[in-house]
Order: structure tokens, then sequence, then C-alpha cells
């Protein structure tokens, strides 16, 4: 982290874990355990039938909110779609876009992503923009080509304004839901490397200040050492987020002098 130039931000990604009644206890409960995130912003993604209750009680909590996906379309005949505006419209604040659970499951691709980030920016949501690398591409030396790759092409047409809205999540596919997290010095290498293709793009002053996430395998034990690292600016959280104390004792560590 480096608070000096930049937000922390812990935010989980409930997935497809929670109903909207499991909403008010959840927030009830982290509100019990942490009276007030200082030095981070705290933020829940959560499914889309989710988001009234979550901005009513998560809000109560002092969490932000945001969306699991969005349509990349504005608006339309896309039957099961959510578009940007739709969203705004109910007061959600951020977007993740390009999980790796999208690429994998429902096809998306990096142009997918560049469609989406526009379509969040131009109605006004703070995209989280997911890229990783799988097993395989770690293994084969191609990690930070392959994440150079996905960062340029989500960016493709954005100014440099508009970058400004934009969080970055590092997700290797590898560490999610696996249990095994990458070490601190493994994460921090590919979130600087991120920043130097930022810094490539739109300059030092604006890669200095753009929010890099860790995700993959967060979790209250290992969140300290992951979020002390130098390019770390806070984490993408599945797992853990769905349990208020340990959800809690992340934003703890987000919180250290
Ligand atoms: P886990 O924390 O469960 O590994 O999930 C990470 C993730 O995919 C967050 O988007």
């Amino acid at each position: 982290m480096n608070r000096k130039y930049r937000k922390t931000i812990i935010a989980g990604n409930w997935k497809m874990n929670m109903k909207p009644s499991d909403v008010k206890p959840f927030a009830e409960a982290v509100k019990a355990i942490v009276p007030r995130a200082k030095w981070c912003e705290t933020v829940i993604c959560a499914p889309y039938v989710d988001l009234p209750a979550a901005l009513k009680y998560l809000r109560e909590a002092h969490i932000s909110v945001g969306a699991e996906n969005l349509s990349e379309h504005p608006k339309g005949a896309y039957t099961g779609e959510v578009a940007a505006d739709m969203l705004v419209d109910l007061g959600v604040k951020y977007v993740i876009i390009g999980h790796s659970e999208r690429r994998q499951y429902f096809g998306e691709t990096d142009i997918t992503v560049n469609k989406k980030v526009h379509a969040a920016l131009e109605a006004g949501l703070q995209p989280i923009v997911c890229v990783g690398e799988s097993l395989e591409q770690r293994e084969l030396g191609v990690t930070e080509e392959l994440v150079t790759l996905q960062v340029k092409t989500a960016l493709a047409d954005v100014s440099p304004k508009q970058v400004r809205k934009i969080v970055i999540a590092y997700e290797p596919i590898w560490a999610i839901g696996t249990g095994k997290t990458a070490t601190a010095e493994q994460a921090n290498e590919v979130c600087r490397a991120i920043r130097t293709v930022i810094r490539g793009l739109y300059g030092a002053r604006v890669a200095r200040a753009i929010t890099i996430q860790y995700g993959g395998s967060m979790n209250e034990k290992n969140a300290y050492e992951l979020l002390s690292q130098p390019d770390i600016d806070g984490g993408l959280i599945g797992g853990a987020s769905l349990v208020p104390e340990k959800f809690a004792a992340i934003i703890e560590a987000a919180n250290q002098e």
C-alpha cells in the first residue's frame, strides 16, 4: 500500500453465494466489529438481486456497493442482461469486469472487457478490472506479457481522465478459491508490472495514483503481509468476504499504521 498516493480498497466479491435475506445479518455483524474503516474504502460486490438490500444495509455499515457484472450494451433487446445506467440508477458505485470466472464460463474476452469498461465509465460506474494468468501460463513464464496484454486491451481508448476511475485487480487464476495464495513477492511483482504498463500508457502521475488490488485466497491470515507490499493497494476477496469476522479482519489489516 501507499496511502500517500492512492486509495486502499478492500472489496468483497460474493459471487453466487449470498441471498437478499443474508445481506442484513452480514451488514450488522460487520458493523458491530468494524465501527468505521478509517484508512481504506470497503466495498461489497454482490449479485444483482442482492443490490437493493446491499444499498440499504451495507451503506449503514460504511460499505460501498458494487455489481459483479454488467452488459456491454447501453439498452435494448438483451433478455436477462443489466445495463450500466440501471446500476447507477439504483445507487451502485463499482462493477467487477472481466473476472476469470466470466472469462472461463461465459466466454468473455479482452475485447468484451474493453466494451464493458466503456459501458461502465460512460454511465459513471467505477470498473474493477480483473486480470491474471492460469497456472500453465505462469509455468510457461508468460505472466507479465499476458497481464500486460489484458491491461492494454481493457484500457483501449480509455482517456487519461477516465482511467482515474478504474481499479485493477490482479487475480492469478490458480490462486482463486484454491487456498493457494501467490506469495506476497509474486503478487507484488505482477502488481508492479501492471503499474509500469499504466505508466507507459498514461504517465507517472496516473500510474502512481491507480489502485491495484490482489485477489486469490486472500484471507485474515495472509492479508497483512500482502497489503504491506508497496504495489498492492487492496484486495478482491471471494470466500473470506462471506464471513463477517474474516472480512472484518482483512479490513483491520488494511488499517495498519
Ligand atoms: P477467493 O478469495 O475465494 O480465492 O476468490 C478470489 C476472487 O475470485 C475474488 O474475485
